[in-house]
């Protein structure tokens, strides 16, 4: 058969394979990355880390063993970014993901053209699970990103040193921290326009009445480092306690939780 007309054929069945794949939830794309990698660089790139945490599709098939949502759910990334509401068109705007571990949601916010986005991880597990920035340096040459990472804690952030940012993801990060209302005081004060923060919550206390648990001893899925479940009153008192006008809840299951607020 002609070269030319079996790269015609090939095209065909791609684009076939593409319309049918767009049924299915868990869509992956068969076109190389940005970079251009080839097949084998990649597979050999994506084993080198042995730990992901998100699942980020690296074209050829190629979907990294994210364990979030539970490495038999490899879906779970992709269900988090559908249930955030990221607006579609992010072009000219400044983007600060806070806690990015893998970087799969600064890389989608640069797809959607955002002009700078940084990501910002301290790696807290690194004695547990965590592998540092291995998985986002990794995923940053495959997917030929601008992506700027920084070593730092949410407890770092300020204006001065970080600049402002007109939407700021913060996202598994919360339940996290020792100082939570420490630590949305500096998010305040690096947000230009938009929070969107995905969280534990405690949705066995949901009253009026603002309530937070303290978790002393890994009491949530064994985690040592999950300390505060706040109710879901409290989530919106503590956003509009630090300054955040029209704090408000657009995705709740099971115990996580999805709030937008507003500078
Ligand atoms: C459960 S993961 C969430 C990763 C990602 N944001 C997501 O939602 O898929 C929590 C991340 O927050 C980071 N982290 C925890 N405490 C932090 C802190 N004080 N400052 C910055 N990042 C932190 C961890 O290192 C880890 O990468």
């Amino acid at each position: 058969m002609l070269p030319i007309i079996k790269k015609f054929i090939i095209k065909i069945e791609r684009q076939i394979v593409k319309i049918l794949l767009s049924f299915r939830k868990d869509v992956v794309s068969f076109d190389p990355p940005p970079s251009g990698m080839n097949k084998e660089t990649v597979l050999k790139k994506v084993a080198e880390v042995p730990f992901w945490w998100h699942s980020i599709d690296f074209g050829y098939g190629i979907v990294t063993p994210g364990h979030q949502g539970g490495i038999k759910h490899p879906t779970g990334t992709k269900n988090l970014l559908g249930n955030l509401q990221l607006p579609d068109d992010l072009r000219g705007k400044s983007v600060l993901d806070i806690g990015a571990w893998d970087g799969f949601f600064s890389f989608e916010a640069e797809k959607r053209g955002a002009s700078r986005v940084l990501a910002i991880d301290n790696f807290y597990r690194d004695k547990l699970e965590h592998t540092g920035s291995q998985g986002f340096e990794i995923a940053k040459e495959i997917l030929k990103s601008n992506v700027e990472f920084k070593k730092a804690s949410v407890y770092d952030l300020s204006p001065e040193k970080f600049g402002m940012f007109d939407i700021v993801l913060f996202l598994g990060v919360f339940y996290h921290l020792r100082h939570p209302l420490l630590a949305l005081e500096k998010v305040f004060s690096v947000t230009k326009e938009m929070l969107i923060m995905e969280t534990h919550y405690d949705p066995y206390h949901d009253s009026k009445t603002p309530l937070a648990v303290f978790y002393e001893n890994a009491e949530i899925n064994n985690d040592p480092t999950t300390f505060w479940g706040f109710n879901k009153s409290c989530l919106l008192a503590v956003l509009r306690s630090v300054g955040f006008k029209n704090p408000e809840v657009i995705y709740r299951y099971a115990d996580r939780i999805i709030l937008k607020a507003y500078k």
